[in-house]
């Protein structure tokens, strides 16, 4: 009971995210980067969606060993054995099905009343266990739904054979502490709760995934829903690696463990990036740009003095090279010497004061200086 699963679904709801489309070629070079990284469930697609759907799926449970494959479907019959027929090859196949719980959902989409969409989903689970033993349920806008209901949803599929009860937040909405209670409840109120394991799947429209994905954690869940980047529809998803660094940062308030080899994250980052054209943005957590990297007097002088002043994770711990050292307007004597001696440079004490009052007149008037920049000022 103290690992987390991490089920990654960057391939499915990674891949929904507006202008991204990946071929055949990258979603393997993704899927064997994510099998090596350590995820334990990968989540290739939606095999009913369309035919080149069913192939990457197909092909992935084909190539990729070691890991659980994933296909996603609704409650419909033709869903499930189409993502069976697509899940064939792999040496350990899960089918995810479900549909909405909330009564937004219930009304607008599915226009079902609760018994009905109740019986529509254990009647889903029941067709799903002739495919495989290892069967999720997701019960669509859990985050807006009533706990009645959801018990007894979460009940009745259990006793229809789901093993894992994924309960999205599909619109972002909750908040770390409700998320937290949420799952708590359902642990508590449903009888059976202890025959299936509990998942999170958490969409970040209020900038709260990560937040109350760990939040779902401390109520219990023992499974993550998350994507590489954090892509994924709208806002996206729940980041991978913020999720799998802060229970590693933090494992004594956690103690709990995942399977990720976190050296991999900021590779799997990259490629991620470069293959769906999703750019990470600088100050991303964990993989961004300028994550490891300072530029103020004050914090240079810190991190030169020792790392951990102003730095949590150890950069080679994500597989950074090293923390970065930025020369900007905002940087100390420290930061200019420790950079100047990096290039080979020393000089007595009044050059250099002199070379420092060249380097702010420089500072001022760009972004960064670069080295480039440095062998022009020791010319001075
Ligand atoms: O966000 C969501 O509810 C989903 C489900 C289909 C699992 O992606
Ligand atoms: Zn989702």
């Amino acid at each position: 009971m103290n690992q987390v699963h991490i089920f990654d679904t960057t391939l499915r709801d990674g891949e929904q995210s507006p202008g991204v489309r990946l071929n055949m070629d990258q979603k393997l070079q993704i899927g064997r980067a994510l099998v090596d990284l350590g995820v334990n469930i990968i989540e290739a697609g939606f095999p009913i969606s369309s035919p080149g759907d069913f192939e990457s799926v197909h092909t992935l449970a084909t190539e990729l060993k070691g890991v659980t494959i994933c296909g996603l479907t609704r409650a419909v019959t033709k869903d499930i054995e189409c993502a069976a027929e697509a899940l064939k090859p792999a040496e350990r196949r899960r089918i995810h099905t479900g549909l909405g719980v909330s009564e937004n959902h219930l009304v607008n989409k599915l226009r079902m009343t609760e018994d009905q969409a109740l019986e529509k989903g254990v009647a889903a689970v029941k067709l799903a266990r002739q495919f495989t033993d290892d069967v999720e349920y997701f019960m669509e806008d859990s985050g807006r739904a009533k706990k009645e209901y959801l018990y007894r949803v979460v009940e009745a599929v259990i006793s229809a054979g789901a093993t894992v009860i994924n309960v999205p937040d599909t619109t972002g909405y909750t908040t770390p502490d409700e998320y937290q209670q949420l799952f708590a409840d359902l642990i508590s109120n449903v009888p059976n709760s202890d025959k299936a394991v509990f998942s999170c799947h958490c969409h970040n429209d209020l900038g709260m995934a990560t937040a109350n994905t760990l939040g779902g954690v401390i109520g219990g869940a023992r499974q993550v829903e998350v994507t590489v980047n954090g892509i994924g529809e709208r806002a996206g998803n729940t980041s991978l690696e913020e999720v799998v660094m802060a229970l590693h940062i933090r494992e004594d308030k956690f103690g709990l463990e995942t399977s990720i080899d976190t050296k991999k994250l900021l590779a799997i980052s990259k490629m991620v990036s470069e293959l769906t054209g999703m750019l990470v943005q600088r100050n991303k957590a964990v993989v961004g740009a300028n994550a490891y990297a300072h530029s103020s007097g004050i914090h240079q002088d810190g991190v030169l003095k020792e790392r951990s002043t102003y730095e949590i994770i150890d950069p080679s711990l994500v597989g950074a090279e090293k923390s970065e050292i930025i020369l900007t307007a905002r940087s100390g004597r420290h930061g200019l010497k420790h950079r100047l001696s990096e290039l080979g440079f020393s000089f007595p004490a009044e050059r250099f004061e002199e070379l420092y009052t060249y380097f702010l007149e420089m500072a001022d008037t760009r972004t960064e200086v670069g080295d480039g920049d440095l062998y022009e000022l020791v010319k001075k």
